[in-house]
């Protein structure tokens, strides 16, 4: 069955609701009337709305208790779902919090309307056996639909609603929040019957829903089904990440049944989550700030490259057997060679986390005169150690950039949502000197505007970043992706959401 997206409507008045239900209309079968956020909703108003309807609706009114906005008494709660009904409203909803007799009540008198119980917990999601439980009560008052909401606080909470709603075909079941998103776009896979989608960002009625605009061009979440293979950048600050351009609109135009999608995770939260992907048997992700090194603990093995970076960017599931490959060193090299050669150059390389370590283990094999720097001194002699490279004081870093042709930066200084912050400072720069960043967000960092300003060549984070994208979309599919389609995905996105 193919997954409904739900558009709800949160306009305040009559007139905006209206013009919000057409444009909704316009991209889906099915919205959801939030009568609760029209100011003085009453009887007149709910008929004016329900008349300009031309697809199927549903009705909803949440109290305050339920983190709605509708400020009358109950009764007159109940009485405009029971109005919406007479209205011919192609759903009502209610709520397992209020009272029983009202929700018997309310089922029983339907007429032609199909009824569905919710429940929403916006602290927390409780464990299996409690999810199956509040399921089982609701059943137990014969709805059409049973509708179950929770707060993810985890990444690992959406495993246990994947658990709940995989064989039921009664049950829309989703998490709110951030770190919920995965629940909303992976409901055609695991079996949730509706998924809710905002007509636009800041039109949203739950936090954490995504507007339907992504859910169908950036996760083309219509062809998504239950044989779909699951793909995601595992990264404390994932959703920043503009791989999910990139790679869903290549499998898109390869038919490759496959998304990819940002799986947001804390260090603490490592570990339980790859015991989740492997039970849910994900097929792959990349890997990114901070788990690049820690992630080698919980997978089966790294590939020869990977293990001599120490660092894994990517991996791929191989009938359950999880391995490590490292494709930042790839594209760093490619994206270099975009503007010069390596052989004999002198490169200062900035940093010394996993990022440092795929450059730096790049341009070796480049045979480039490589010096490394980094705030931390300890950890750059390591690095220098290690490699075999020089090591210099970053208080030196004006004649570091004078006594080197390239210089590449790999920390995490200048990314959003510190954009503002530079590595090297204005007065440090030597003109004619290629610069490169591998920070992509902002893909102009303050590094590259001075850098420019300064009169150097610059080669910006997103040229690594398509290139390293390059590599993965290989390890996982066995495919060259299009790289220019890879290209077009990401400027799109950046001419739409940053200066
Ligand atoms: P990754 O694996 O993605 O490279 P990482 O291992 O956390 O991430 O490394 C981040 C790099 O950015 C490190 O070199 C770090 O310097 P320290 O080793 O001194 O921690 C560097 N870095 C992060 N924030 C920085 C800042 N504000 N100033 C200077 N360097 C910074």
């Amino acid at each position: 069955m193919e997954i409904e997206i739900c558009v709800p409507i949160t306009a305040k008045t009559v007139e905006q609701a209206i013009e919000d239900i057409k444009e909704a209309e316009k991209l889906t079968d099915l919205i959801e009337l939030r009568i609760d956020f029209i100011e003085n909703i009453d009887a007149d108003k709910l008929k004016i709305l329900l008349d300009s309807k031309s697809k199927r609706v549903i009705v909803t009114c949440r109290s305050k208790d339920n983190k709605g906005n509708f400020s009358g008494s109950e009764e007159e709660r109940i009485n405009l779902l029971k109005k919406a009904i007479e209205l011919k409203a192609d759903f009502v909803d209610i709520e397992i919090n209020c009272d029983k007799n009202t929700i018997q009540e309310i089922i029983q008198n339907k007429k032609d309307a199909k009824t569905i119980v919710s429940y929403h917990n916006f602290n927390e999601t409780p464990g299996l056996d409690k999810l199956n439980e509040i399921y089982a009560e609701i059943k137990e008052l014969n709805p059409d639909l049973i509708k179950i909401v929770t707060n993810a606080n985890s990444i690992n909470d959406n495993f246990r609603i994947f658990e709940l709603s995989r064989y039921k075909d009664d049950l829309t079941a989703f998490c709110m929040g951030l770190r919920g998103q995965i629940s909303r776009i992976l409901a055609p896979k695991y079996g949730s019957l509706i998924t809710f989608a905002a007509l636009k960002e800041n039109k949203e009625s739950a936090p954490g829903q995504i507007t339907i605009d992504e859910m169908k061009n950036v996760y083309n979440i219509h062809s998504m089904n239950k044989g779909t293979k699951i793909i995601g950048v595992i990264g404390e600050y994932a959703e920043n990440s503009m791989s999910k351009y990139m790679h869903n609109k290549n499998f898109n135009q390869k038919h490759l049944n496959f998304v990819y999608m940002p799986f947001k995770v804390r260090k603490e939260e490592l570990e339980e989550f790859i015991k989740n992907f492997r039970k849910f048997n994900f097929a792959g992700s990349s890997v990114t700030i901070p788990h690049k090194v820690e992630i080698m603990k919980y997978i089966d093995e790294t590939d020869e490259t990977a293990q001599k970076i120490g660092a894994v960017n990517t991996i791929v599931n191989n009938n359950g057997k999880l391995t490590g490959h490292n494709t930042d060193y790839y594209g760093a090299v490619h994206a270099l060679k975009e503007k010069t050669e390596l052989n004999g150059k002198k490169i200062l390389v900035i940093g010394s986390g996993g990022g440092a370590r795929a450059v730096v283990y790049a341009l070796k094999k480049e045979n480039a005169e490589i010096t490394i720097t980094n705030r931390t001194m300890e950890k750059a002699k390591i690095l220098a150690n290690e490699f075999e490279i020089k090591s210099d004081n970053i208080d030196n870093i004006k004649k570091l950039v004078l006594d080197n042709d390239i210089i590449i930066n790999t920390t995490s200084v200048g990314m959003s949502p510190n954009t503002n912050e530079s590595i090297i400072k204005e007065t440090e720069f030597t003109e004619g000197k290629l610069v490169m960043d591998i920070v992509y967000k902002p893909v102009n960092t303050e590094l590259i505007i001075l850098a420019k300003k300064a009169n150097c060549n610059v080669i910006t984070g997103d040229r690594m970043l398509i290139h390293q994208a390059i590599g993965q979309f290989k390890l996982w599919t066995d495919q060259e992706p299009d790289s220019k389609l890879m290209e077009s995905a990401l400027s799109e996105h950046v001419k739409n959401h940053q200066s």
